[in-house]
């Protein structure tokens, strides 16, 4: 893959994923942004979705609003840094959508991969790198800290996001690559980077 990647990390709160979406778009000079939030409307999108005082808000609009934040950025941050041939590392995508509102919210996949895929203008990351780390050991590094809207969900709600994204990963094999999220951070990043190189360089 010679051209500018679009590479999207995902996995469950906690997993580390900022950690490693901020040292693999170093390591590669790409731009580093997130969802929802990358852009100025992202970032009031996102106030919206994570306030906890928010219980209203129905999982349709949860899903629309994720898919505004998503239009935004690819509009205005991937697109472009893809033109001017940059890499793109983004802290969650369109897989995101699908897991979370998909099987969390239990709204299914069909309509918002193409809700999604409307809000990218067919533009899907290239690559996505799963840092999969198991739920007892996710729910004691959540412990530590205040917990957004999503955060404050049961136990069902991230299991069966899990299974969704498990479900999601074997339907598209050639896309995902699937880290431990348990070894020491710098092992997690040297396995991130090696993955991502390989397939960069193919
Ligand atoms: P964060 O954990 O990356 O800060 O993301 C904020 C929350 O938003 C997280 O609980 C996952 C959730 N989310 C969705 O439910 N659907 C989406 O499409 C995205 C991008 C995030």
């Amino acid at each position: 893959m010679t051209s500018p990647a679009y590479i999207a990390l995902e996995g469950l709160e906690g997993c580390g994923k900022s950690t490693h979406t901020k040292r693999l778009a170093e390591h590669l000079d790409a731009v580093m942004t997130r969802e929802p939030g990358g852009t100025r409307i992202g970032g009031l999108l996102r106030a919206i979705l994570a306030d906890p005082e928010n219980t209203d808000l129905s999982p349709r609009t949860e899903a629309l609003l994720m898919a505004a934040d998503r239009a935004q950025h690819m509009a205005e941050v991937i697109q472009p840094a893809l033109a001017r041939g940059q890499h793109v590392v983004s802290d969650r995508s369109i897989y995101s959508t699908l897991a979370y509102q998909g099987y969390g919210r239990r709204l299914g996949t069909p309509d918002l991969l193409n809700i999604s895929t409307w809000a990218l203008d067919g533009r899907l990351p290239d690559m996505v790198v799963f840092i999969s780390v198991p739920t007892p050991i996710l729910n004691e590094r959540l412990a530590k800290r205040d917990l957004d809207r999503f955060e404050r969900e049961g136990a069902d709600f991230f299991t069966r996001i899990n299974d969704g994204f498990a479900q999601l990963r074997e339907a598209d094999p050639e896309r995902w690559i699937v880290i431990d999220g348990t070894a020491p951070k710098d092992d997690v990043e040297v396995a991130i980077r090696t993955a991502v190189l390989a397939r960069l360089n193919q």
